[in-house]
């Protein structure tokens, strides 16, 4: 029999179906903790699954959209108290702000921002209750500062961090820890779409090695790929005269 000392631990991953969220999910059980994904499309995570065929009870899921909160406290209901909740469901479109896009504006706030505090809603109550946990939320390097084709993005991720800068002082207190993940350019699909150069662009299981490496630390933020976070340190930094020329001439 296993002790409680050896006990699997659990994590919660929003958006485990794809691109950063599904290369995590498939290190944490590489790892020997057991994941439970969500996201909206069933097939996608059953083809996760099948990636563990010997060890099936390491990987449940569920499919629901993060928009829905009363699924997800059904959820809640149904799970064992997680050990670490990774919310990084999200969405990205490039937008030309000179365009009408409400609705695109809107679908990321209501995606990336509320349904990030529609998980955390759902899932705090049992972290609260044992005063232990972890609580990992993905923001973005283009939370920093607003870059090219990101003004229905970026701000989301700015949100984000500002969440997790404040929500860390009511939480840290009661045991539960609070970490802000912010990568640069990842290769995933959502990146996929995008037509112009991306500096430092970084393969996806790096990126969810680097994650599960900084998890594991005392900061609260994390930030990757390292030559390319400390550009938009700089950038962000800068008088807003230079930041603009600079990424201007080098991003755009
Ligand atoms: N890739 C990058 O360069 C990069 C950089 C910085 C931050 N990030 C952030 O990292 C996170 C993951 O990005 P990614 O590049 O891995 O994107 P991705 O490959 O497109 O994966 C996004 C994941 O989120 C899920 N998702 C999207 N909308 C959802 C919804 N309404 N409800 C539930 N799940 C939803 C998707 O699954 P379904 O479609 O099945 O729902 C998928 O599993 C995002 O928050 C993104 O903003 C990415």
């Amino acid at each position: 029999m296993k002790t409680h000392k050896n006990k699997k631990k659990t994590a919660i991953i929003t958006g485990a179906s794809d691109g950063i969220g599904a290369a995590f999910t498939k290190l944490l059980i590489k790892n020997d903790w057991n994941v439970i994904g969500i996201s909206r499309s069933s097939r996608k995570l059953k083809e996760i699954s099948k990636c563990f065929p010997s060890n099936e009870q390491s990987f449940k899921y569920y499919s629901c959209d993060v928009q829905d909160f009363t699924k997800l406290k059904k959820i809640a209901k149904e799970i064992e108290v997680p050990d670490l909740l990774f919310l990084n469901a999200g969405i990205y479109s490039p937008v030309n702000a000179s365009e009408i896009n409400l609705d695109i504006y809107k679908n990321h706030l209501n995606i990336n921002y509320l349904g990030v505090l529609n998980s955390y809603e759902a899932f705090l109550p049992s972290l609260i209750k044992k005063k232990n946990g972890h609580i990992i939320i993905m923001s973005s390097l283009s939370g920093w500062i607003g870059l090219p084709k990101a003004a229905a993005y970026g701000p989301t991720k700015a949100a984000l961090r500002s969440f997790a800068q404040s929500a860390r002082y009511d939480l840290n207190p009661i045991g539960i820890k609070v970490q802000l993940c912010s990568p640069g350019f990842v290769e995933t699909q959502a990146t996929s779409i995008n037509n112009f150069y991306m500096p430092g662009l970084m393969n996806v299981d790096e990126a969810a090695k680097l994650i599960f490496k900084y998890m594991d630390t005392k900061k609260f933020e994390f930030f990757f790929p390292f030559t390319f976070s400390i550009f938009m340190k700089v950038f962000s930094f800068l008088p807003d005269k230079i930041s603009y020329y600079l990424i201007k001439k080098f991003i755009i």
